[in-house]
C-alpha cells in the first residue's frame, strides 16, 4: 500500500487529537497540539488510501531537533509504520540541517525504546519522576536519548 506524507497543518489538528487520546494516558491537549505548528516546529501525518496511519512532530533550534510526539493508530502499531515515520523524522529533521536529534521517553514505554534503540538513539540521562505514572498513581521518569544525525 502506497504511503503519502502531508505536512500538519492547523486544520489536521482535530483529526489528529483523536489518534493522540487513543495513544498516550496523558495526551497533549487540543490546544498544545495547536501550539506546535510551524515556527519552530514540524510535523506529517502518514495516510494510505484506507486513513491516516500516523504522525510525528518534531521542533528545531539551531541545528538541533527533537521528536516531540510520535504516535501510530493503535490498531497499526507493531507494523512498521512507527520504524517509516521515525525514518521521515530523520529525513526533514536532517533537511532543515539539524545534525542532532534528541527526544524523551517514558522509562515504562519498552516498545517506543526499542524502535528508538533499533535507530541508533543512544540514553544521555533520565529524568526521576518526570511523568505522572500512565496508570495514574505516581511518577516515572523519563529517559532522554539522542542520536546523531
Ligand atoms: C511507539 C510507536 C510509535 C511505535 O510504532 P509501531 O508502528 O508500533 O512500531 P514498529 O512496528 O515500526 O516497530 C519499530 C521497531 O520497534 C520494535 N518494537 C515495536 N514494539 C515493540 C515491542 N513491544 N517490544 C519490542 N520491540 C518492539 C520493533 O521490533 C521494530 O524494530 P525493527 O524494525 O528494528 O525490527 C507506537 O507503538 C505508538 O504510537 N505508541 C503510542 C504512542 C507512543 O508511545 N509514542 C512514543 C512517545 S515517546
Amino acid at each position: 500500500m502506497t504511503i503519502s506524507f502531508k505536512k500538519i497543518t492547523l486544520d489536521d489538528v482535530e483529526s489528529l487529537m483523536g489518534i493522540e487520546i487513543l495513544c498516550h494516558s496523558h495526551p497533549w491537549t487540543h490546544k498544545t497540539f495547536s501550539s506546535c505548528i510551524d515556527g519552530r516546529y514540524f510535523g506529517e501525518y502518514a495516510q494510505t488510501t484506507a486513513g491516516i496511519i500516523g504522525f510525528y512532530i518534531g521542533e528545531h533550534v539551531a541545528g538541533e531537533a527533537t521528536l516531540m510526539d510520535i504516535c501510530i493508530t493503535p490498531d497499526l502499531q507493531g507494523q512498521g509504520y512507527g520504524k517509516i515515520l521515525l525514518l521521515r523524522f530523520f529525513e526533514q529533521a536532517k533537511s532543515l540541517d539539524n545534525n542532532m536529534a534528541w527526544l524523551e521517553v517514558r522509562a515504562k514505554n519498552i516498545s517506543a525504546q526499542m524502535l528508538y534503540i533499533n535507530q541508533g538513539f543512544t540514553e544521555t540521562g533520565r529524568r526521576t519522576g518526570y511523568y505522572p505514572s500512565a496508570n495514574g498513581f505516581g511518577y516515572e521518569d523519563a529517559i532522554v536519548m539522542k542520536k546523531t544525525l
